[in-house]
Parts: C-alpha cells; sequence; structure tokens
C-alpha cells in the first residue's frame, strides 16, 4: 500500500462561529498545538505524499499555519461556503494531477490518528472506490446516515434530508471519506445541490459510486476518531481525550507517573523511560525530559530541556530556552529562563535565573536573582564552574563570575568578578554594644513622665 501516491485534502474553511472567539475555530490548541496541525500530522504519518488544504477567506492565518506545519502542503481557497464537495473541488487543480488514493478529513476533527485513514486507504487497496469512516455515536442527531444493504454502503443520508426510518440508523458517517483517485473528480463533479440544504454534499459521491458500478465501503471507527469541534466544550472535551492519549503512551513508554489524571501533556512531550512526573505538573510546548529525572510536584515547564537524572521542582517554574544538564538541582520557587545550568549545578530555592550560563557544579543560593533586564534590552550573566553565589544576591548583567568564584551572601553584583576571589558587595557590619538596654531605660524614662 505504501507505493500508492495519496493526496490528503484538509477542508479548514469552517467559520466556528458557535467558538464565540476571535481565533478561526481550526487554530483553536488541543494538546496546545493548533487542531489543524494535529490533522495534518496524522495525514503525513498515514502516507499522504501530498495535501491541500482548502481555507476560507481572508484565513492568511489558517494559511500560515498550514504552511508551518506541512510546508509542501497547496492551499486552495474556497470563496463561498456552498457544501463539503464544492470545498474538495476548490481544490480541483491539486486533484487533478493524479493520486491513487485521495484522502478527505475535517480540520476541526483533531483527535483522527493515522491508523484509522491507513483503514481508510486499505479499503481502496481492497477495491473500493469510496470508503467512509463509520461510528454508532450515543446520539446520532444531526449526522449522515450510512444506509447498508447487502453487505455493501449504498448511499449517505444527510440528517435534515433522511426519513423517519433513515435517522432510526444508529451507524453515522464519521465525516472522513477516502476515494479512489481514478473516479473521484468525475463522481465530485456529478455530485448536485438538490436536498434540504441546496449544499453539494460529499456524502452524495457514495451513491454515485453505486450508480457507475463502483464499490462503497464504510470501515467502522471509535467515536474519538471522528469527534468534531464547534464548541469550547468540545474542545475541552477533545483536550481530555488526547490527555488520556498521550498519558497512556508515556506510562507504556516507562514513564512514572503517581496520579496521572493531574498531570497535563503537550503534544510534542518527550520524556523518556524512568523519568518520574509527580502530580499537578504541567507541560507546555517543547519539553524534552531525559531518563532519571523527577519532575515534582506543582512544576510548569515550557520549551524546556531536563537533563539524565535532574530534579525539577516543586513548584519550579521553567521557561523558554531552559536547557537544564545531567544531575542538575532546580528547587522551589525557582524561575529559570533562556538559561544553561551545566551538569550538576543547582539552584535549590527561590531564585530567578535568566539570559544566563550556570557552570558545571557550581550553586545559586537561596533567593538570588539574575537581573537580566534593565527597562530597554535583556543582558547575560556567566556563572563558572564551581562558583558559588550567597543567599540573596543579585547579579546586576552583564557580569560575570570566573571559576570557582564566591559571592558573599547579600551582594550587589555589578562588576565582573575573577576566577578563585570572593566579592562583597553589601554594607559593612555595625555592632553597637550596649545600645539595646541604653534605649530601653530611655523609653522607661519616658513613660514615667
Ligand atoms: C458532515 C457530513 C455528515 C457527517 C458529519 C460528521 C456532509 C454533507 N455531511 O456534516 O454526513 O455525519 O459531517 O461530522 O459532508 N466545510 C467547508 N466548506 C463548506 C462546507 C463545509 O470547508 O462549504 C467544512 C467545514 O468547515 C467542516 C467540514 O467541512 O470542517 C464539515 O462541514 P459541516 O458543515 O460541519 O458538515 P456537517 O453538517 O457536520
Ligand atoms: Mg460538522
Amino acid at each position: 500500500m505504501n507505493e500508492r501516491t495519496c493526496l490528503a485534502v484538509v477542508l479548514a474553511a469552517g467559520e466556528g462561529t458557535r467558538m464565540r472567539s476571535a481565533i478561526p475555530k481550526v487554530l483553536h490548541p488541543v494538546g496546545q498545538q493548533p487542531m489543524l496541525a494535529h490533522v495534518l500530522r496524522a495525514v503525513e504519518a498515514a502516507g499522504a505524499t501530498d495535501c491541500v488544504v482548502v481555507v476560507g477567506p481572508d484565513h492568511e492565518a489558517v494559511a500560515n499555519e498550514a504552511l508551518r506545519a506541512f510546508p509542501e502542503a497547496a492551499i486552495a481557497k474556497q470563496m463561498q461556503r456552498l457544501g463539503t464537495a464544492h470545498a474538495v473541488l476548490a481544490a480541483r487543480d491539486v486533484l487533478a494531477r493524479g493520486f491513487d488514493d485521495i484522502l478527505v478529513v475535517f480540520a476541526d476533527t483533531p483527535l483522527i490518528r493515522a491508523e484509522t485513514l491507513r483503514r481508510l486507504r486499505a479499503a481502496l487497496a481492497e477495491g473500493a472506490a469510496v470508503a467512509v469512516a463509520g461510528f454508532t455515536p450515543a446520539d446520532p442527531d444531526g449526522y449522515g446516515r450510512l444506509i447498508v444493504a447487502d453487505g455493501r454502503l449504498q448511499a449517505i443520508r444527510e440528517h435534515n434530508d433522511a426519513s423517519e426510518a433513515e435517522r432510526a440508523i444508529r451507524l453515522c458517517n464519521g465525516g472522513l471519506m477516502a476515494l479512489d483517485g481514478r473516479h473521484a473528480l468525475a463522481l465530485l463533479d456529478r455530485i448536485g445541490n438538490a436536498n434540504a440544504k441546496t449544499e453539494f454534499y460529499l456524502t452524495d459521491a457514495v451513491a454515485l459510486a453505486n450508480a457507475a458500478g463502483l464499490r462503497a465501503a464504510a470501515v467502522e471507527v471509535e467515536e474519538d476518531d471522528v469527534r468534531g469541534v464547534n464548541t469550547k466544550a468540545q474542545l475541552a472535551d477533545a483536550e481530555a481525550v488526547l490527555q488520556r492519549r498521550l498519558r497512556q503512551a508515556a506510562l507504556d513508554a516507562g514513564v512514572t507517573m503517581i496520579a496521572p489524571d493531574t498531570v497535563h501533556l503537550s503534544a510534542d512531550t518527550k520524556l523518556a523511560a524512568d523519568v518520574t512526573i509527580e502530580p499537578y505538573v504541567v507541560f507546555g510546548p517543547g519539553v524534552t525530559v531525559e531518563t532519571g529525572a523527577v519532575i515534582h510536584a506543582f512544576s510548569h515547564l515550557t520549551e524546556a530541556h531536563i537533563g539524565e537524572g535532574a530534579q525539577i521542582g516543586p513548584f519550579a517554574r521553567l521557561r523558554p530556552g531552559a536547557r537544564i544538564g545531567k544531575d542538575v538541582k532546580i528547587g522551589n520557587f525557582v524561575e529559570v529562563k533562556q538559561a544553561v545550568f551545566e551538569d550538576g549545578a543547582k539552584a535549590n530555592h527561590l531564585a530567578y535565573i535568566g539570559d544566563a550560563r550556570v557552570g558545571e557544579g557550581a550553586n545559586i543560593g537561596a533567593g538570588t536573582i539574575f537581573c537580566n533586564y534593565d527597562g530597554t534590552a535583556k543582558h547575560r550573566t556567566e556563572v563558572g564552574k564551581g562558583a558559588f553565589v550567597g543567599s540573596n544576591s543579585s547579579l546586576v548583567a552583564p557580569v560575570s563570575l570566573g571559576e570557582g568564584a564566591y559571592v558573599g551572601s547579600g551582594s550587589v553584583i555589578t562588576e565582573d568578578v575573577p576566577a578563585d576571589s570572593l566579592a562583597l558587595g553589601r554594607v559593612r557590619q555595625v555592632v553597637k554594644e550596649g545600645w539595646a538596654s541604653r534605649l530601653r531605660s530611655l523609653k522607661a524614662a519616658g513613660k514615667k513622665k
């Protein structure tokens, strides 16, 4: 089957008014990635050699996202919403190039899996001219019904056009379709709009195929695969399903999660075997965690790399560009942004480390702040290998501490500190002996007056 060429036609011209959002529907994220990107990844994994994304007018942002997720994708514009078949025909030029398989998928169906698309393609390889994903929803209201007779798929009847008897059918159209490329254009061109919605229904391809003596097949799929998103509530439902899948995949890959239901993953989170994730951890996009690392409870990580055996949190925040080396410790209430922690370095409590390199084995004391921003620009801080920054210090960037240097607690460091030296940047302590009892006697004298 792999040798067959395959064009995926992704319909993304949806209006999404029921989302009540300024963002186009198919750009809403699930697992921190736009729905459209999920669908494009699935069609690619299902062996689509080419892809065309059908967008509505004024959908620059949708086209841009399509090209980000699938750089070779063609973009077709459907200027008027005249139905699903009309939308597919907006990509006529691409279809006419000739493909063995044509997959039609909706961009607001983010949970579609490559294996499900492959099953539709397999039905074509076995001789069907049209293959449709069928499913049995708890509530079939609104879906097209699959009319099967003599073990063959005869037609799809849209809900609005269906008779009472047809509406009693439970097997519904999930909206995914695979078409034999040799017949696709001829079938699509024959589709009319004489129906309840005066739309050009893609689903009519089934009856037309039968009429032309071709075979149509229904492939039964899980409801989650074809779960469409039209509202924010459905978006949240899709998120829940995706999270379950991602957690299950992580557990299967050897990740330990004590309370998986409380861990939020991104679709691109990469966790090695023997990583431990404690409860209530949130992974934003772009996080990789190497083996043996532990992410303690209530940590929040985005675009970060965590090395082998590192300990993160509890209550740690790793922001974009945090690169945490082997056996590093990032403790509670520590925020790291655009900073490299080399192997074995530590920042155990209450610190901000931004735009910096912290050398191997260096120790950043509690309450240390890397002052990286002067109100206009960001500046870098370099901390040498084995350096020690005493608690409650401020390192005012740009500044560097040499290898093995020490900074006394409570210092404000504004100048570079050479290797192996001690820097103190604080007011010298003054002690006034007997001062307290003098104060108390003065107060007592005052009261007697
Ligand atoms: C469609 C199917 C129905 C199926 C259901 C599954 C048809 C005619 N009906 O119905 O059998 O049970 O999906 O969810 O296909 N679109 C365009 N341009 C258009 C019209 C639609 O791009 O002119 C896109 C939409 O953005 C959406 C998809 O096609 O992503 C499906 O359109 P929609 O109007 O939601 O069809 P349904 O009535 O749900
Ligand atoms: Mg729909």
